[in-house]
């Protein structure tokens, strides 16, 4: 057991000086989030926290270091000179493949409850207040409007629009963070999401009424 608390903390470590290296810091603190998400509705489903633990705070670091390559390797090498079991490894390696949110038609190939607890910590992330905060901070990084009325949402052309400049910040909510609610594994992550959804459509209806000065 200490020695697996020892192992989470070198893998903080690694993870923040990994993220630091690459010039986006602030990204550590997405991690940090999905840690502590992971943390809060692994304890309350039956799962391997050590696997739980270790999955959540290695579940971006691919994407971030190695943007096209998809190259596994970092997560694999790192876990081997901590020792850390065979099993235990593949298992990290499985979860952190299939973590990554590929719209909202592909059917998750999540297959452990480890897997499901860290998916739903990450789904999170992307809803509530946090994930408010998140979508403008993207699509401003994209040059994307907060809001224009004569640009609908196309909710099935997540995939299409996601990574471009047309499209909005509040059509975003349209295409993905709303439809994030129904694809939730665990009970825990259920409850959170839906408290999570509702604030987010206040937030949308108070947003729309703005817009149009009614109050
Ligand atoms: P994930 O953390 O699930 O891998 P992404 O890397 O796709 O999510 O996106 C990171 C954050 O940016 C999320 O909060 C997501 O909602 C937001 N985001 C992604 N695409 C857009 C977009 N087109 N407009 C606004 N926000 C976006
Ligand atoms: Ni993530």
């Amino acid at each position: 057991m200490k020695n697996k608390e020892k192992i989470i903390k070198q893998t903080i470590r690694f993870v923040k000086n990994t993220l630091e290296g690459e010039g986006s810091g602030h990204d550590w603190w997405h991690i940090y989030r999905v840690w502590k998400n992971a943390l809060f509705i692994g304890k309350k489903e039956n799962v391997d926290m050590f696997v739980v633990q270790l999955s959540a705070l290695l579940h971006d670091i691919v994407d971030w270091k190695f943007q096209e390559k998809n190259d596994f390797k970092i997560v694999k090498e790192w876990l081997e000179k901590l020792n850390v079991d065979k099993n235990v490894i593949s298992h990290v390696l499985d979860i952190i493949k299939e973590i990554s949110f590929k719209g909202v038609n592909v059917k998750s190939k999540i297959k452990t409850r480890e897997g499901m607890v860290v998916q739903d910590a990450d789904r999170l992330d992307a809803m509530g207040a946090i994930g408010i905060a998140r979508a403008f901070a993207y699509g401003g990084s994209v040059g994307r409007e907060i809001y224009n009325p004569n640009i609908k949402p196309k909710p099935n052309e997540f995939f299409k629009t996601t990574k471009k400049k047309k499209g909005t910040t509040i059509n975003h909510f349209y295409e993905k963070l709303l439809l994030l609610k129904n694809l939730m594994n665990t009970k825990t992550g259920k409850k959170i999401a839906k408290d999570n959804h509702n604030f987010m459509k206040k937030y949308l209806e108070k947003f729309l009424k703005e817009w149009e000065g009614k109050y």
